[in-house]
C-alpha cells in the first residue's frame, strides 16, 4: 500500500512510500479509502521533528470499506470525513469511529478534507466565552485556514465579526467571509471591546488583542505562527478586566471529534460554511503543498486527492 512516509532526504522531508502494511483495525475501527486530504501548518512542524519513518496526516475524507466489528459507527459504503492523530497521508487507513462524520452527497471529498482541524478549532474555540449571538468578536489571521472557518462561523453564531489580515491585500477577501469589519492592525484604540477573541497568530498581536477584550471576556489562543507573545498585566487593565485567556487545543475532547465534524459537514451540505480551497493538488505532489504552505502562499486550505478524488 502507498502513503507518505517522513524521510530527510525527500523533498519537504517525506518519501511516498510503496510497502506499506494493509490498516489492521482494532475493534473500534473502521478502514476508510482516502479520496481526498488537507495540509495543516503544524504537519510541517511534525515533520520535521520526527524524522524517521514516521507517517503524517491528520485530515481526511474517503469511503468506509471496512465498518468497526463492534458494530459502531458508519457502514460500508458511507463517505466519510475523519480527524486522525497520524498516518492519513496514505491508500487507506483504520480510524477510531468515533472521529468520523457521514457526509451528505452535496459536501464533496475536497471540502471535507479541509474541516477537520481547521473547522473543528474555529467552532471548538467559538464555544469559548458561551453565547457570541450579538456579540463582538475579533479573529486574527482571519484569511488562514482556521481564520475563514472562525470568520464565517462567528457570523452563522450571530457575532459582529472583526477580521484581522496581514495585509490590505487580503481585505476583500475577509468582507468576502462575511466579515462586518476588516482591520490590518489592532492598535486602534476604538476598536472592540471584545467579548471573544480567537487568536492563532500571537507575538505582538496577542498583547494588542487582550487590550480590545471586554471585562470578564475570553482568547482563544490557538496558535503563535508569529512568534512568542509578552504579556504584562497592564494590558488586562485597559478594559479586559478579569478576562480570561484559554490555552486552546482542538482534539479536546476527543470522544466528541465526530459529532463536531458532522455538526460542520451539515453546515457546508446547506451552504452555510463555503471551505476556500487555496490549492489543490494530486497528492503525490504533497510535497509541493508543503513548500507552499511554509511560504505563505496559500489562502484557505490545501488540499490533496487520492486518485480522481471522487
Ligand atoms: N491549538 C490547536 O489545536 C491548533 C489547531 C489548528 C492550528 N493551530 C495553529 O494555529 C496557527 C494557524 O493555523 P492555520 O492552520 O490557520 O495556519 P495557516 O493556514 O497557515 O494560516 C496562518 C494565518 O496566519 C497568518 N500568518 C502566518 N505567518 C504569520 C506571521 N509570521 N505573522 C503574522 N501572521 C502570520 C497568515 O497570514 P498570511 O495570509 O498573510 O500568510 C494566515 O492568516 C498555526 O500556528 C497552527 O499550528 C493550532
Amino acid at each position: 500500500m502507498r502513503g507518505f512516509i517522513t524521510d530527510p532526504g525527500g523533498r519537504a522531508g517525506l518519501r511516498l512510500a510503496d510497502d506499506l502494511p494493509e490498516p489492521s483495525p482494532g475493534p473500534h475501527e473502521a478502514v476508510v479509502e482516502v479520496r481526498a486530504y488537507a495540509v495543516n501548518h503544524d504537519e510541517l512542524n511534525l515533520i520535521a521533528r520526527r524524522p524517521d519513518g514516521w507517517r503524517p496526516g491528520q485530515d481526511v475524507a474517503g469511503v468506509v470499506v471496512r465498518a468497526a466489528a463492534d458494530g459502531g459507527g458508519p457502514v460500508a459504503g458511507t463517505r466519510v470525513a475523519g480527524y486522525l492523530d497520524w498516518e492519513g497521508w496514505s491508500e487507506r487507513i483504520s480510524v477510531p469511529a468515533h472521529c468520523l462524520a457521514a457526509l451528505d452527497d452535496r459536501v464533496s471529498f475536497e471540502e471535507a478534507a479541509t474541516l477537520p482541524i481547521a473547522g473543528l478549532t474555529a467552532l471548538r474555540a467559538l464555544r469559548v466565552g458561551g453565547a457570541v449571538l450579538g456579540r463582538k468578536v475579533l479573529v486574527t489571521g482571519a484569511t488562514g485556514g482556521v481564520g475563514q472557518f472562525a470568520v464565517q462561523l462567528a457570523v452563522a453564531a450571530g457575532a459582529h465579526v472583526t477580521a484581522q489580515v496581514s495585509d490590505p491585500e487580503r481585505e476583500a477577501e475577509a468582507h468576502a467571509l462575511g466579515a462586518h469589519q476588516v482591520v490590518t492592525s489592532l492598535e486602534d484604540d476604538t476598536l472592540g471591546p471584545f467579548h471573544l477573541v480567537l487568536d492563532g497568530i500571537g507575538g505582538p498581536l496577542t498583547a494588542q488583542a487582550v487590550r480590545r477584550i471586554a471585562p470578564g471576556g475570553h482568547l482563544a489562543w490557538y496558535g503563535n505562527i508569529g512568534g512568542a507573545a509578552e504579556l504584562r498585566l497592564a494590558d488586562f487593565y485597559a478594559q479586559g478586566w478579569n478576562a480570561h485567556i484559554v490555552g486552546f487545543i482542538s482534539p479536546v475532547p476527543e470522544e466528541t471529534k465526530g459529532e463536531d465534524l458532522a455538526i460542520l459537514t451539515a453546515l457546508v451540505a446547506d451552504g452555510r460554511l463555503t471551505p476556500r480551497i487555496g490549492l489543490a493538488l494530486p497528492w503525490e505532489k504533497t510535497p509541493d503543498a508543503l513548500d507552499a504552505l511554509a511560504r505563505r502562499e496559500i489562502r484557505g486550505k490545501a488540499v490533496l486527492t487520492v486518485g480522481d478524488g471522487r
